[in-house]
């Protein structure tokens, strides 16, 4: 398997899942949430997450150790309302795992709350997009 996508959210069909599905449209490849474990080894794992309480989850820390073994690399894709990326936090565990992260990473401010209405917006898909095309063109 060349390509895996997974992903965490707390909300059913938030902004998580919509990224998920557009990254699964772009790519042509299921995205699954993570009770789905990785049945043979992905060189490249999407990891779909959003930053909850300043941290990565410990669904997204115990699904990485669980899979440590079917991951090339990991390429962090994620959300919050502060702009800042879960990045640093998902690196800790992977780094802790032996998982090699790529420095190639996509974050987009999304909505909370009363904060970034209407976000992930046209704009922030268009940037994901383009994020994209150079995992397919490596295809
Ligand atoms: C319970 C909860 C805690 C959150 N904590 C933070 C936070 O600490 N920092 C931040 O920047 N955003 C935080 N957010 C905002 C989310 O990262 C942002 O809304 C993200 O897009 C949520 O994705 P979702 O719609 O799939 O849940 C929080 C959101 C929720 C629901």
């Amino acid at each position: 398997m060349k390509i895996a996508i997974r992903y965490f959210t707390k909300s059913k069909k938030g902004n998580t899942k919509k990224i998920a599905d557009f990254v699964s449209e772009k790519l042509g490849v299921e995205a699954l949430d993570l009770t789905n474990a990785l049945t043979e080894k992905a060189e490249t794992l999407f990891l779909i997450n959003a930053m909850y309480a300043a941290d990565v989850d410990k669904e997204v820390k115990e699904f990485l150790k669980a899979n440590k073994e079917n991951i090339g690399e990991l390429v962090n894709v994620n959300s919050s309302a502060s702009g800042s990326s879960t990045y640093k936090a998902v690196k800790k565990v992977a780094d802790a795992n032996g998982i090699a992260m790529s420095e190639k990473e996509f974050h987009t401010p999304a909505s909370w709350i009363f904060i970034n209405k209407g976000r992930p917006n046209e704009e922030d898909f268009k940037r994901l997009e383009e994020f994209l095309k150079q995992f397919k063109e490596a295809e």
